[in-house]
């Protein structure tokens, strides 16, 4: 039994005060009874502030980013012992990291290695461009970032990966269940590969770009799929709250509703 996981990324946006604010309005409509595990990736500057708002939920904290290095002369720079002493999370490898902030897959891999002696628990992201799609080289694309990604980890059942197609990533367009499916589940197979059955089957694949809460069904119904790293829909509190609850319900059916949410 994989637990499904939620995840907000919310890139650069939000000012301290904003974040609190939308941590306030979270908090009204997510359960700590909840199973699905939700997680919020704020900037960095708002971590701490984030993380006194969350005090007694169980949403989870991320940030979104980490050098590979523990410390020293990298101005401007946060280090994973820095992130480790504020959050349970960390996505790494973002296409948006990739594109305008010259991450290779060699440092992709070095910040996954630093993140787990940190003991992070990271959201590996990886996905194709749109030429990529189009030329039918997805499965190429993906195999090959992954395999950059771990090379030479010990592939553990705590890594998330987050399927992310760059051409669905803040365009309106999401991608469609089904070949999300089949790439989850291609991904599932190298993970094997890198590991064996049992943690590739413990490892939790997320889909991400252009999630909502109207579309967000679609993904989480199929069987290889286990959750979303959204964008965009994350910074509104009831589209959030309406996903995290759909996974509830999508995949604990027999779960009875709560009204156990945590006061503000
Ligand atoms: P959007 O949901 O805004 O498309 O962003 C997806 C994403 O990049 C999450 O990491």
């Amino acid at each position: 039994m994989r637990f499904p996981i939620i995840a907000g990324n919310w890139k650069m946006n939000t000012t301290v005060t904003e974040a609190i604010e939308l941590v306030g309005q979270l908090r009204k409509g997510i359960s700590s009874a909840f199973s699905v595990e939700v997680v919020v990736c704020p900037p960095f500057v708002s971590l701490a502030a984030v993380k006194e708002a969350l005090k007694g939920t169980s949403i989870k904290l991320g940030a979104q980013n980490l050098h590979f290095e523990d410390k020293g002369a990298y101005t401007g720079e946060v280090s994973p012992l820095m992130v480790a002493d504020l959050c349970e999370v960390i996505i790494i490898g973002h296409s948006e990291r990739r594109q305008y902030f010259g991450e290779t897959g060699e440092i992709v891999n070095k910040k996954i290695g630093a993140a787990l002696r940190a003991g992070l628990k990271p959201i590996l992201c990886i996905g194709e461009k749109l030429e990529d799609n189009e030329a039918g080289r997805t499965a190429e694309v993906v195999t090959e970032q992954l395999r950059s990604s771990l090379a030479g980890i010990d592939v553990f059942a705590d890594l998330v990966v987050a399927y992310e197609p760059i051409w669905a990533i803040g365009t309106g367009k999401a991608a469609h269940g089904k070949p999300v499916n089949e790439t989850a589940a291609l991904i599932r197979r190298i993970l094997t590969e890198l590991s064996n059955q049992e943690t590739a089957d413990s490892i939790r694949i997320l889909y991400g770009g252009s999630v909502t809460a109207e579309n967000i069904a679609e993904f989480l119904e199929q069987s290889e799929i286990d959750g979303a790293l959204v964008g965009g829909a994350s910074l509104k509190a009831d589209q959030f709250i309406s996903m995290v609850e759909q996974a509830e319900y999508i995949y604990f059916p027999n779960n009875p509703p709560t009204k156990d949410l945590i006061p503000w």
